[in-house]
């Protein structure tokens, strides 16, 4: 016998549309399968008028919120707002109904996440956000049941598309940062205005969620160190490929004990490694747990039909599930379990200056370098010398990151001026 479920959208654009043609094309399999039949009784909208690639009938658009929140027929309601507000009061308000939430939205549920489960937990009501971290790949399913048997200790994610397009586009073609995003933002892979992509904000707030559930203590977006690729350097790119080196902006989580660290920033990585080959706007997510050991996720972190069939699949589980089920967090049951947030963490560096052409410059920059404890893996000196400087690449061994940063500040501007430094992983 069919179960019907009767479900509200808050929001029609882009991945509203994709599952909405989701349910309209896999309706009968997903009934035939698994004896469930959804119903879009109500979608919220700012125009009701907008044209939009999908049938819905008028008398479905509502502009009042109420409509969706508090109507006793909806049992799910299903938000593609995104943003912190209003999506957060109107999750809140749907979960404090009793209604079931699925969300494809970072943004409001890592900045909280508390409030959230605790209403869902409070009224019995379901919370599902796998669309909410790299849209298709099923990475918050894998961390919340499938894996957990496993001490996570490490994450790597490529968990932005659009500026993982951009990276890859600069390291194939040697193109310049403002160039290839002018054409991202023409082909619809950059937002008109780009910056919580490119500077490392969406990948952040995907970060604090994987590294709460892999590392089962809340870790806040606040928590994050963030940098973006906003200054990232075609030159920069191309020394790096000589050395063996790709360009990413990974989302970098770890932990020791409790110690934990998290950070986004553009990485090197060995271009050897799986994360080096994963292009464009794919997205992906490497990690290490004690028993399975190292395993990565390939897939699309976004689009309409990709981000839907996270969200049809969120909708099925939490039609399916007998009793919802909310991920426990150390760190709330027992407060003095508190991960500490490491923020001297140790990695290899790369760092470009334009040095002097004279002798003792290099002693010099070598002192500053010795004074802090960093020790150096190689230099090379790269092309001519121009206006009596010459470009020096330099590469540590693994060096503290505050070590690092006073050792840079220590460098004479006259001896060597810094131009960019990137942190380097081993894996
Ligand atoms: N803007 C994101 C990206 C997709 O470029 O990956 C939604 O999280």
């Amino acid at each position: 016998m069919t179960k019907h479920i009767t479900i509200g959208f808050l929001g029609c654009g882009n991945v509203g549309s994709g599952v909405w043609r989701l349910l309209e094309g896999f309706g009968d399999d997903i009934e035939h399968r698994a004896g469930l039949r959804f119903h879009i009784k109500k979608v919220l909208v700012r125009d009701p008028s907008k044209q939009r690639d999908v049938a819905v009938p008028p008398e479905a658009f509502t502009t009042d919120p109420a409509d969706v929140l508090d109507d006793p027929d909806i049992e799910f309601v299903v938000e593609f707002l995104g943003g912190e507000q209003p999506a957060y009061d109107y999750l809140l308000r749907a979960l404090k109904n009793g209604k079931t939430v699925i969300t494809a939205n970072k943004v409001a549920f890592a900045l909280h996440w508390h409030e959230l489960q605790r209403a869902a937990k409070a009224s019995g009501a379901g919370l599902y956000y796998e669309a909410a971290v790299c849209g298709a790949i099923p990475i918050i399913h894998s961390l919340e049941e499938s894996l957990q048997a496993n001490y996570i200790d490490k994450i790597y994610g490529i968990v932005n598309g659009t500026t993982n397009y951009i990276l890859t586009r600069m390291s194939k073609n040697g193109e310049p940062y403002a160039k290839v995003l002018e054409e991202a933002q023409r082909l619809g892979l950059a937002e008109p205005d780009p910056a919580a992509d490119v500077e490392g904000l969406d990948a952040a707030y995907k970060l604090s969620i994987l590294a709460s559930l892999a590392f089962h203590g809340r870790v806040t977006f606040e928590d994050v160190y963030v940098e973006g690729i906003t200054h990232v350097n075609a030159e920069d790119i191309r020394c790096g490929q000589e050395l063996g080196y790709t360009l990413k902006l990974l989302a970098i989580a770890k932990r020791d004990g409790l110690r934990v660290e998290t950070r986004v920033h553009p990485t090197f990585v060995r271009s050897d490694h799986p994360l080096a080959n994963v292009s464009g706007s794919f997205n992906a997510v490497y990690l290490h747990g004690h028993a399975c050991k190292e395993m990565m996720f390939l897939g699309r972190g976004a689009g309409d039909l990709p981000t839907a069939s996270a969200i049809v699949s969120d909708l099925e589980r939490a039609a399916s599930a007998c009793q919802h089920q909310y991920p426990t967090f150390q760190n709330e049951i027992n407060p003095k379990v508190a991960l500490q947030q490491n923020k001297d963490w140790q990695c290899p560096f790369y760092i470009r200056m334009l040095a002097a052409d004279e002798p003792g410059v290099l002693s010099s920059v070598a002192k500053c370098f010795a004074d802090e404890n960093v020790s150096i893996a190689a230099v090379q000196q790269k092309g001519e010398c121009q206006d009596g400087r010459v470009t020096l690449v330099v590469i540590t061994h693994q060096a503290s990151e505050k070590a690092m940063q006073r050792a840079i500040a220590a460098l004479d501007r006259h001896v060597a001026k810094l131009e960019s430094i990137i942190r380097v992983e081993q894996e």
